[in-house]
C-alpha cells in the first residue's frame, strides 16, 4: 500500500513540480526528475544534476558593506548534464508535448528506489510505440546513476533512433525576483571538452573560485547487437547516436559515474573509469537489486504504518524516503534545506538539520544522524573564525547558513542574528548522547563543541541587576528580528550551558586526564565554567504575569497586532509583499518559536504557561515558513487539542506533494519533512527524550484505524503499535529496558508485548 508516487496526467503546469517530487538521490548524488527527451522550446525546466557540498565561492555585492558582514557566499553547483536522451520514430522526434498520449505513466518506487514513466505514443504521423524510461541513483554505489530506456516499435515503425547525449557546460538557475532562489552567478563552472576513453565518454570541469573538479564518465550500451552507432563530440557536447531497425524492442542503457575532488581527491577521470571498469557487466536490474535490498534494510526500521488514511500514508513515506535520499552519508556533507532536490537555498545547511531532520535520523538511523554531528564538527574551526570576525574574543559562532563552514547569509538580520543556532547544535548534541549514550563522543567532539558554544553565551550576553540577559539577536520567528531576550534563544543557551557543566563534572570524575587535555587546548579555567553556570542559572527567561505565558521577546507583546484577517490572501507569504521593516513592527510571527522552545525544553515551563503561549502565539502566526506547522501539531498533541493536531498535521504531511507552498519547484522543504515525522512521533505518541529514560504519552488520532512505528534507543528497537485507546510496546532487539508510558515506568523484555491503556 502506498509504496509508489504516481503521475497519469501530463500537465504543462505541474512538471517543474514534479522535477523536484522526482528527484533521486543517495545523500551524495542528486538528479532532478527531468525528461530525458527535453521539452518544448518555450518550457522552463530547472535541469539539474547535484552533488552534496560541490560548491563555488561567489561575491556578495552590498550597498553598503559594514565590518564582519561576510564577503562571499558558497553555493552548491549544478554538474554536468548526463540525462538526455532524445528518441526518433523514423523521421518524427519523440515528445510528450506531440502526437498523441495513449497512456502515460509515472512513477516512483519508494520501496524499490528508481522511477519510470512508460508511454504508449501515437506520433502525428500515426506511428505509435511503447517507452519506458526507468532511472535510478544508487544508494550502494553513490556514484551511480543509471537509466534504461525501452522502447517498443508497436505500428508502422521501421526505424528507432536514439541521440544520447552529454553536456558538460551547464548553469544554475536563478529567480531575482525571490529571495528563496539564487539572483545571479549562475555559471560558476568551467568546463572541460569531452574525450573518449575505455569505449565512455569522459568529462570534467572545475569551479571558478574554490577549484573543486567534478567528473562524469558516461556509458552507454543495448542489448541488441544489430544496431549502427556513432559518437561526436564537439567541445562540451557529446552525442552517440543508437539506430536500430523497427522490428523488434530495444532496450538502451546509460550508466553515469559522478566523482568530485572533496571526496575522490585527484585523478577523478581515473578512478571515475575504473569504477566503470567495475560494474561493467551491470546493467539496471543489478543496480535495482542492490537498491531494493538497501531500501529494505532501510524500511525494516524506519516505515510508519497508518491505517484508515491512505493519502498520509503515502505522504510520511515519501517524507522519510526522500530525507534518506538527501542525507549527507559521509563526513563532508550534511543535509540541505531543499536536499538535493534543487537549487533553492542555494544547497546551504541551516539549523533545519538539528531541530527537524536529525531527530528522525537519530531514532531511526543513529549512524546517519552521528554523521550529520560530526559534520557540524568538521566545521568548528571556521565557528571559531568567525566568532572573531563579529568582534568576539573566544568561543565558536556557527554559520547560519553554509556549506563548508563560511557563513553565507547576507542578511544579517535573519541570518548570522540567529545565534540560536549555536544552541540548536549544542542540543542537537545532547540528545545524540542521551540516545546512544556514546560516551567517548561525550568526551571528544560532544565536550568541545558544548564548551565553545558556551563560551560564546558569555561573549553575547551579559549580567544585569541578577539576571543573564542576552540582546540583539533574532529568534526562529524571521518576522521579529534583533530582539532582547529572544525566550527562545535564551532558554536554549540556558540548556546548553547547564550541560556544558554536567559534561564538565562528569569529566572531572571519570576522566579528569581529557578534562585537563580540553581545558588546555581550549585555554579555559574553573573560573570561566563557574561562569556559565552562573549565567545558566539567571538566564531570564521572558514571562508575562498578566497573560501567563512566556514572551517572545522583551517588546513583543508592546507591538500593535499585525491584521491578518485583514490581509488579503495573495498577499502571503508576507515576506514576498512587505518590507522587513514593517514586519518587525507588528505582533506576527512567521514560524513557530516560544512554542518551538516549548517543545524542546518543556521542563523549563509549566504546563498552564505552555498552554496559555500556545493559544495566544498561534493567532499571531501565519506559518508562511513551512517549518511552522508541524510544531503546532506537535504542540496540539501534547495539550490534548487533537483536532487541530491532526489538521496541522494534515498541513505537513503533504505539504510537498500538493504543493502547499506553490514554491516546490525550488526544492522539497525537508525540515517539514523531518517535521511530519515527529508530528507522528512526538506529536501523536508523545515521545520525548529526557536524561533519564525515554518517555511516551501516546493516543491514535481518531481518524486512524492503527500507527505503527519503531525507535531506536541505547542499541534497542522498540516497536510501539497503537489502536483506539491502547498500545502495546514490544522490544524487537536488545536487552531489556525501561521506558516510561504517561509517566509511569514501565519493563521491557525481548520478544514480550506490553499492552497498556492510552488514556492518562
Ligand atoms: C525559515 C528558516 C529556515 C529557512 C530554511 C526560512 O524560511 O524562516 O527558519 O531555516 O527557511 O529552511
Amino acid at each position: 500500500m502506498s509504496w509508489n508516487i504516481e503521475s497519469s496526467k501530463l500537465n504543462k503546469s505541474d512538471l517543474l513540480t514534479n522535477e523536484s517530487l522526482f528527484f533521486l538521490g543517495n545523500g551524495y548524488l542528486g538528479v532532478r526528475g527531468n525528461f530525458e527527451e527535453g521539452y518544448p522550446e518555450d518550457y522552463k525546466s530547472i535541469r539539474g544534476t547535484y552533488i552534496n557540498a560541490f560548491h563555488d565561492k561567489v561575491d556578495i555585492e552590498y550597498g553598503e558593506k559594514l565590518h564582519g558582514f561576510p564577503d562571499t557566499q558558497e553555493k552548491l553547483l549544478n554538474i554536468m548534464d548526463a540525462q538526455s536522451v532524445q528518441i526518433w520514430v523514423d523521421d518524427e522526434r519523440f515528445s510528450l508535448f506531440e502526437g498523441e498520449l495513449l497512456d502515460y505513466q509515472r512513477n516512483l518506487w519508494m520501496n524499490q528506489g528508481y522511477s519510470e514513466r512508460t508511454v504508449h505514443w501515437r506520433s502525428p504521423q500515426g506511428k505509435e510505440v511503447n517507452i519506458s524510461f526507468k532511472r535510478l541513483v544508487s544508494f550502494v554505489k553513490r556514484e551511480v546513476f543509471v537509466q534504461e530506456i525501452t522502447i517498443e516499435p508497436i505500428k508502422d515503425v521501421s526505424r528507432i533512433s536514439i541521440y544520447s547525449e552529454l553536456e558538460s557546460d551547464v548553469s544554475n538557475f536563478v529567480d531575482p525576483d525571490d529571495p528563496r532562489v539564487a539572483s545571479g552567478h549562475a555559471k560558476r563552472l568551467s568546463a572541460e571538452d569531452i574525450y573518449e576513453k575505455n569505449g565512455c565518454h569522459v568529462t570534467g570541469a572545475e569551479t571558478l573560485e574554490t577549484r573543486m573538479s567534478v567528473c562524469c564518465v558516461s556509458k552507454t550500451f543495448s542489448d541488441k547487437e544489430n544496431h549502427t552507432y556513432e559518437s561526436n563530440i564537439e567541445g562540451t557536447t557529446a552525442q552517440e547516436t543508437y539506430i536500430f531497425d523497427g522490428e523488434e524492442k530495444v532496450t538502451f542503457t546509460k550508466r553515469n559515474v559522478y566523482m568530485d575532488s572533496l571526496r575522490y581527491g585527484k585523478n577523478l577521470e581515473e578512478k571515475a573509469i575504473q569504477l566503470q571498469e567495475e560494474v561493467k557487466s551491470y546493467t539496471f536490474n543489478d543496480f535495482l537489486k542492490e537498491q531494493i535490498q538497501y531500501l529494505e534494510d532501510f524500511w525494516a526500521t524506519s516505515d510508519i504504518l497508518i491505517e484508515g488514511d491512505d493519502d498520509l500514508q503515502q505522504g510520511i513515506r515519501f517524507n522519510m524516503y526522500h530525507l534518506l535520499q538527501s542525507v549527507g552519508k559521509d563526513p563532508k556533507s550534511n543535509i540541505a534545506a531543499k536536499g538535493l532536490s534543487g537549487e533553492g537555498y542555494e544547497g546551504h545547511y541551516f539549523w533545519d538539520t538539528e531541530i527537524y531532520m536529525f531527530p528522525f535520523f537519530l531514532m531511526t538511523n543513529p549512524e546517519i544522524a552521528k554523521n550529520l554531528l560530526l559534520h557540524r564538527y568538521s566545521l568548528l574551526d571556521s565557528a571559531r573564525q568567525r566568532a572573531k570576525e563579529i568582534g568576539h574574543t573566544r568561543g565558536a559562532l556557527f554559520p547560519w547558513r553554509t556549506i563548508t563552514g563560511g557563513e553565507s547569509s547576507a542578511f544579517f538580520p535573519a541570518g548570522t542574528a540567529q545565534y540560536h543556532i549555536n544552541g540548536d547544535i549544542a542540543y542537537s548534541y545532547i540528545q545524540y548522547y542521551m540516545v546512544s549514550g556514546d560516551e567517548d563522543f561525550f568526551k571528544k567532539e560532544m565536550a568541545e563543541v558544548l564548551f565553545e558554544t558556551s563560551r560564546l553565551w558569555l561573549e553575547v550576553g551579559h549580567f544585569h541587576e541578577g539576571q543573564f540577559r542576552i540582546d540583539s539577536v533574532t529568534g526562529p520567528d524571521e518576522y521579529t528580528c534583533i530582539v532582547n531576550n529572544n525566550y527562545y534563544t535564551n532558554v536554549m543557551a540556558k540548556n546548553n550551558l547547564l550541560w556544558a557543566g554536567k559534561v564538565y563534572d562528569h569529566l572531572k570524575s571519570e576522566d579528569p586526564q581529557r578534562l585537563s587535555e580540553l581545558m588546555s587546548d581550549l585555554d579555559a579555567d574553573e573560573e570561566e565554567i563557574g561562569k556559565w553556570q552562573e549565567a545558566a542559572e539567571k538566564m531570564f527567561l521572558p514571562y508575562n504575569e498578566a497573560l501567563k505565558i512566556n514572551e517572545q521577546d522583551d517588546t513583543f507583546l508592546q507591538k500593535g497586532k499585525w491584521d491578518l484577517d485583514a490581509t488579503p490572501k495573495d498577499k502571503y507569504p508576507l515576506l514576498l509583499n512587505y518590507h522587513p521593516l514593517l514586519l518587525y513592527r507588528y505582533q506576527v510571527c512567521k514560524q513557530a518559536d516560544t512554542v518551538l522552545a516549548h517543545f524542546l525544553l518543556e521542563d523549563f515551563s509549566d504546563q498552564e504557561t505552555i498552554e496559555n503561549s500556545y493559544n495566544y502565539y498561534e493567532a499571531v502566526t501565519t506559518h508562511d515558513s513551512s517549518l511552522s506547522f508541524c510544531v503546532f501539531s506537535i504542540m496540539a498533541s501534547k495539550l490534548d487539542q487533537k483536532e487541530k493536531a491532526y489538521d496541522y498535521f494534515s498541513k505537513t504531511s503533504r505539504l510537498d506533494l500538493d504543493n502547499l507552498h506553490g514554491n516546490t519547484k525550488d526544492g522539497l522543504h525537508m525540515a517539514n519533512m523531518g517535521g511530519t515525522w515527529m508530528g507522528i512521533v512526538y506529536g501523536f505518541a508523545g515521545l520525548r527524550v529526557k536524561e533519564s529514560n525515554v518517555h511516551f504519552s501516546p493516543y491514535l488520532p481518531e481518524q486512524w484505524g492503527s500507527l505503527e512505528f519503531n525507535i531506536r534507543y541505547r542499541g534497542r528497537l522498540i516497536n510501539l503499535k497503537l489502536t483506539k485507546g491502547k498500545v502495546v510496546y514490544t522490544l524487537v532487539e536488545g536487552k531489556p529496558v525501561d521506558i516510561f508510558h504517561h509517566g509511569a515506568e514501565v519493563t521491557l523484555e525481548s520478544g514480550i508485548p506490553v499492552e497498556k491503556d492510552t488514556k492518562v
